[in-house]
């Protein structure tokens, strides 16, 4: 992975599509080899059957189907694009058609997981087929559109968090050649040495988490591609990816550079104030008066400890000016992932309406710490940083008015029900966002629920994919939630206090000092 010592500046992977192909080729195009573009790998399934029901404006989503059937010699492509594509679009107030959700079974289809034997071997549960080709198609799709015309590099990002459709999605990347990966939201221990056996197409089986499950009884999801299409995708060994893991602390550094399995190739050290989800913080969570959490000289890395660990490493959350990518190349970091001032630039998925909305606030001199909060929001029970803008789940009136509804589930965690009389249990899903009855009745505890706000569907409205809901005797959008960072100085100086709009390129030359010499 020797590319990974010139990489300077990563464009930080930014769900659900505001990092898309087009924001990651802008990047990658602009310094090959310096700058690298990231494309968020979250929900892109849901993402491009949404795209195909719009139509697919340019073409793309369809181009890149007809890459993958035509390099491989199959099918899927093809399949996908039959079933969803809407010539000319649906009709604005028409309901957008789903994609599957994950739902995983036991072999004999069902969802009733017998009682554990003696023998307490780790149960396999299987993903549909169409599940898993829509996410290996979508992970492909989104690396090829990123890749094309340029020499640069594109990276993936996923959250662990949202572990189920990840290898598939990689799977998919992959087979378009990404050139890296990168993991947040969870310990990633175990994945770098997946990525290696994917580029032999060799099985790889992914830990599920299963809640009341009993004492040493577990639960995988086995993935051998050569079982998709007849094994036509794996006529040639597939070239590893990067692997970088997204860590806030030195201790998992250790822990992973160590790893039994397989050390990632390198990590991104994020800090509390980054946008989209944060660790939470070390020893028990204590909240402001505005129930923040609150953050404490305990979550600050130890960098002397990280460059011990001998492992390349790059700086994120509030690096953005050229001052402060100075100082973290001082500090021995190879570079810097920058998330806000790209998700504010022209080439960013991010629906034009919160951009100007962001850009008004900044307009207006509204402080950093009122625009953009803290919140316990995210049903990972993750930190999620949101924007305070109205109109959005932000606003406790819209959340308020809100029908809970869970429709789309890449957050929810799989259980197991109390036991019956011959010791079966049923297997559910749930999310703490979704109706309070349902998730109590999957024995969660109401007061989990307390706060959850629907990511899965503020943040496809976000990028302007939200779906259509009946209200008042017409239809509305679901309502959007908008995350950024907590230090938002590169975007004012980006935008000249609101007043200017800008593009990724103007980030790039901003961080790395060119700027004359760029234009
Ligand atoms: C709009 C937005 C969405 C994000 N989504 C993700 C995500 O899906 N996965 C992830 O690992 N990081 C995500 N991040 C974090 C960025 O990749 C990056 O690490 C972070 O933004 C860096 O801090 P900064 O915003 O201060 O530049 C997101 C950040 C923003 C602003």
């Amino acid at each position: 992975m020797d590319f990974l010592k010139n990489v300077r500046l990563i464009q930080g992977g930014m769900g659900v599509y505001v990092s898309h192909w087009r924001l990651a080729q802008a990047v990658a195009r602009e310094r090959p080899g310096t700058a690298v573009g990231t494309v968020s790998g979250t929900g892109l399934d849901v993402v491009y059957v949404r795209l195909l029901q719009l139509g697919d404006p340019g073409g793309h989503v369809r181009s890149a189907m007809h890459a993958l059937d035509q390099q491989y010699g199959v099918t899927i492509g093809k399949k996908i694009v039959d079933q969803y594509f809407i010539e000319g679009g649906k009709e604005p107030d028409a309901k957008f058609r789903n994609a599957p959700q994950h739902i995983v079974r036991p072999e004999n289809g069902g969802n009733t997981i017998p009682a554990p034997g003696e023998n307490k071997a780790s149960t396999p549960l299987y993903l549909d087929e169409a599940v898993t080709e829509l996410l290996i198609a979508t992970g492909f799709a989104e690396v090829w559109l990123a890749k094309q015309g340029h020499q640069g590099k594109i990276f993936m990002n996923f959250l662990k968090k949202v572990e189920l459709p990840l290898i598939y999605t990689l799977y998919g990347a992959m087979l378009a050649g990404v050139d890296g990966v990168i993991v947040g939201a969870g310990n990633p221990d175990g994945l770098p040495a997946d990525r290696t056996l994917l580029t032999q197409h060799q099985t790889v089986s992914t830990s599920l988490q299963v809640l009341y499950r009993e004492a040493g009884e577990s639960f995988h999801v086995p993935f051998d591609p050569h079982l998709v299409a007849d094994g036509r995708l794996t006529e040639k060994p597939l070239r590893p990816p990067a692997f970088l893991a997204i860590v806030s602390l030195e201790n998992l550094v250790q822990a992973l550079a160590k790893s039994q399995t397989e050390a990632p190739d390198g990590f991104i050290i994020e800090h509390h104030t980054a946008g989209g989800h944060n660790a939470p913080p070390q020893g028990p969570l204590v909240k402001d008066s505005e129930g923040q959490p609150q953050y404490s000289a305990e979550d600050e890395p130890d960098l002397a400890a990280i460059r011990d660990a001998g492992l390349p490493f790059w700086m994120a959350g509030g690096y953005s000016n050229h001052a402060q990518y100075k100082q973290a190349l001082a500090f021995g970091a190879t570079g810097v992932q920058i998330g806000s001032n790209f998700a504010l630039s022209q080439d960013s998925g991010l629906k034009p309406a919160y951009k100007s909305a962001i850009l008004d606030e900044i307009k207006k001199g509204t402080a950093d710490a009122d625009l953009v909060k803290t919140t316990m929001f995210s049903p990972t029970g993750f930190p999620f940083k949101v924007a305070q803008l109205a109109g959005t789940l932000a606003d406790e009136s819209v959340y308020e008015d809100r029908m809970r509804v869970c429709d789309i589930g890449l957050l929810q965690q799989r259980g197991l029900s109390k036991p019956a009389e011959d010791g079966s249990r049923r297997l559910f899903m749930r999310c703490s966002a979704a109706p309070v009855n349902g998730f109590v009745s999957k024995r969660g505890l109401e007061f989990n629920t307390e706060e959850r706000r629907c990511l899965c569907n503020g943040l496809l409205s976000t990028v302007g994919l939200g779906q259509i809901v009946k209200k008042n005797g017409g239809t509305e959008e679901e309502p959007a939630i908008v995350t950024l960072g907590n230090n938002l100085d590169g975007i004012r100086r980006l935008s000249r206090n609101g007043q200017a709009q800008y593009w990724a390129k103007d980030v790039i030359a901003d961080i790395l000092d060119d700027v004359r010499t760029s234009v």
